[in-house]
């Protein structure tokens, strides 16, 4: 499996090898599970050639703890991908190569997507995605992206980056990969306790009866039920539940015929912090 940890070493790969050939990229930053795993094999099944980026990228913390605390296992995420392929391109840069001045983000206009949810809780983090993952369009140069629903805010952002500065790429949004119990696959799963890990499905299961109430209650209504149980709940801190319009990302108190909603939640397992959404209609 070839890895290249400079841009240029990887351009210079890809000017020649994929004449002609298409690319499938998955951007990850690294600390790989289950659920990044299924997006390298959609982009190997649909593309000539895939790469996959492992990057923790500073600008995207707001959190100088957390951006400490990420998992960095590059060895273990390149024996993941081997499992599946031998035939992903990876590449993994160091902060200076993708950042050779200031490791700083630019700033974005994403018409307001950004100042929902996680953009509102985050300050600076779509900036910091936006720009990165802008950044590794233009190295790459992919026919296809590909990125999981788990984060749909962000991936709502990024086929609102790539119309707005008309990158040439499709962008492919992929189903989340769970768990068994139902828990959302994610990076920060391996920092939860064990008991606290048991308990998690509890975060899935009330997204689901979100789901069924739904079908007959208003959104109020289920915002009440959601929050009520999890203020009866000693393990898990409720962030936000909104239900919001899963085009414009606008919370919403009344449903109007035609759109399409999703269920999106964040919460707190100590100092864990896990995000989950569900399609409601
Ligand atoms: P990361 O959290 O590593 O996720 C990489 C990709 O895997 C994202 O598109 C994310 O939505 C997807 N993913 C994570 N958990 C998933 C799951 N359980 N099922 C399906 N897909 C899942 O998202 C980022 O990295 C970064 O913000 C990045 C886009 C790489 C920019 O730095």
């Amino acid at each position: 499996m070839l890895i290249f940890s400079r841009q240029a070493d990887l351009q210079s790969h890809l000017s020649h090898a994929s004449a002609g050939l298409s690319i499938g990229f998955v951007p990850t930053m690294g600390a790989l599970h289950a659920g990044h795993l299924s997006l390298i094999r959609t982009s190997l099944r649909e593309n000539d050639l895939t790469v996959v980026s492992i990057f923790v990228n500073p600008t995207q913390f707001n959190n100088p703890d957390d951006l400490a605390k990420y998992p960095r296992t590059l060895e273990a995420d390149v024996a993941k991908i081997e499992s599946i392929s031998g035939d992903v391109i990876v590449f993994a840069p160091t902060v200076e190569d993708m950042y050779p001045n200031q490791t700083q983000s630019e700033s974005f206009d994403f018409d307001g997507l950004e100042h929902q949810m996680e953009g509102t809780l985050r300050p600076g983090h779509f900036d910091g995605v936006g720009s990165i993952v802008k950044r590794l369009f233009a190295i790459v140069k992919p026919d296809r992206a590909y990125f999981g629903e788990k984060d749909f805010q962000q991936l709502q952002i990024i086929r609102k980056l790539v119309s707005k500065y008309d990158i040439p790429v499709e962008i492919v949004g992929c189903p989340i990969h769970r768990e068994e119990n139902g828990l959302a696959m994610s990076s920060r799963n391996e920092r939860l306790s064990s008991e606290q890990r048991d308990h998690a499905s509890f975060i899935y299961k009330v997204l689901t009866q979100a789901k069924e109430r739904f079908a007959n209650e208003n959104p109020e209504q289920v915002i009440d039920f959601v929050k009520e149980t999890f203020n009866a709940n000693p393990v898990f801190f409720l962030e936000y539940f909104e239900i919001a319009d899963a085009e414009t990302l606008v919370s919403i108190t009344h449903i109007q015929p035609d759109r399409k909603y999703r269920a999106f939640i964040a919460v707190f397992a100590g100092d864990v912090r896990l995000i989950d959404t569900l399609e409601l209609n």
